[in-house]
């Protein structure tokens, strides 16, 4: 048996007719940027999330750039970002001129430790960036008590995430503005790049659609310096097709990953998910002290895997600059050297689960 990591064909067998037409839709219509399709997917998404505002732009990066340049965060600022997490967060931080501090991370739940924010904390501190890593919830509750206490800005990377939420509050409604990728692989994603951002804060929606196109209100008018970094109309075609289905697709993939917790021995360490938190498993991450073996293992068995991500930020080239050492973030290296991303989509078979389940535990 082969078991793809992602396979993204039979979602689109399983919505074909409706993609097909809603491509043709915009082909038809020759209005490839802008208009109704987009405004559609807007509305539908903010109320998706539970927030008064989306702005649909081109991709996740892009959207964390611009609502940090919405919230006025640049040259001389300091933006706390989790120890892992896909190199976009802090890439995006750097783009708009501040610096990234990292902070490490809850070892059994991959995202930002909130206990140890207050020590990074400094004058030139503006924001916080919590990342709903692989589609568990940051510890929000704490991470917003710590920034209002500091007066910071909290802007959620909910690009793992879309519809995770705790005790039923979704996130991307707990900071101030929160930002999502569309990539394909995403559990809501186009048929190309596409991104998005949230709020509640009318201002801030309006000042990043600005920003999304070349700092125009309106055709002719420019307020500001802007990119252009509009969502093509294409995409949102495609998404407002996806969108409805993506509670049910939700739903599929805690089913493998309760698949996975039946069937995984016992000595693999897996996700802890604390009560009242919904995880929606964009990826399923166990760990293992023997890597190496495991992933020849899984080769050889034609499962597919992935790491997410090999070597923690604070470590990569373009931080060196920061010298950093291991023990400056101790779970974020351990982590960064025994996890392992399993094969997680909606369409995973009950018997592909067992199979992988029972590769791994020969590795044990
Ligand atoms: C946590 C996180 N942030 C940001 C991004 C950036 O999104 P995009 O690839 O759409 O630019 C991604 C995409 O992989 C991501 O996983």
């Amino acid at each position: 048996m082969k078991v793809p990591f992602v396979d993204l064909k039979p979602q689109y067998q399983s919505i074909k007719p409706e993609i097909d037409a809603a491509i043709a839709g915009v082909i038809e219509n020759t209005s490839f940027i802008g208009g109704g399709i987009i405004k559609d997917f807007e509305k539908a998404f903010a109320e998706y999330i539970g927030v008064d505002h989306c702005v649909a732009c081109a991709n996740g990066t892009d959207a964390i750039e611009i609502a940090l340049q919405a919230l006025g965060i640049g040259e001389g600022d300091e933006v706390i970002v989790p120890a892992i997490t896909w190199i976009a967060t802090a890439g995006a931080v750097k783009n708009v001129g501040a610096e990234p501090v990292f902070v490490d991370l809850i070892e059994r739940e991959f995202t930002m430790n909130p206990d140890l924010l207050e020590d990074v904390i400094t004058d030139q501190t503006k924001a916080i960036i919590p990342v709903h890593l692989y589609g568990l919830p940051c510890r929000m509750p704490e991470v917003m008590a710590i920034a209002r206490k500091h007066d910071l800005y909290v802007l959620e990377d909910c690009a793992q995430a879309h519809g995770a939420n705790i005790d039923g509050k979704t996130v991307g409604t707990f900071g101030d503005i929160a930002t999502f990728s569309f990539y394909p692989g995403k559990n809501l994603g186009a048929y190309g790049d596409a991104g998005g951002i949230v709020t509640n804060d009318e201002n801030l929606a309006n000042t990043c659609r600005m920003i999304c196109n070349h700092g125009q209100p309106k055709k002719h008018v420019h307020k500001m310096i802007g990119r252009n970094s509009r969502m093509d109309t294409m995409q949102a075609a495609i998404l407002n097709v996806k969108l409805p289905h993506l509670t049910d697709w939700t739903k599929k993939r805690q089913q493998v990953a309760e698949w996975y917790g039946i069937y995984l021995p016992e000595e693999i360490k897996r996700p802890r998910v604390p009560e009242e938190y919904e995880h929606v498993y964009h990826l399923y991450v166990i760990r293992a002290k023997n890597r190496e073996e495991v992933l020849r293992l899984l080769d050889d068995a034609g499962i597919g895997h992935a790491i997410h991500y090999p070597t923690a930020l604070p470590f990569v080239n373009a931080f060196v600059y920061k010298d950093h050492d291991k023990t400056d973030f101790p779970v974020a290296h351990q982590l960064s050297k025994e996890i392992i991303s399993i094969p997680m989509f909606s369409e995973l078979k009950e018997e592909q689960v067992k199979y992988v389940s029972k590769v791994l535990s020969n590795t044990i």
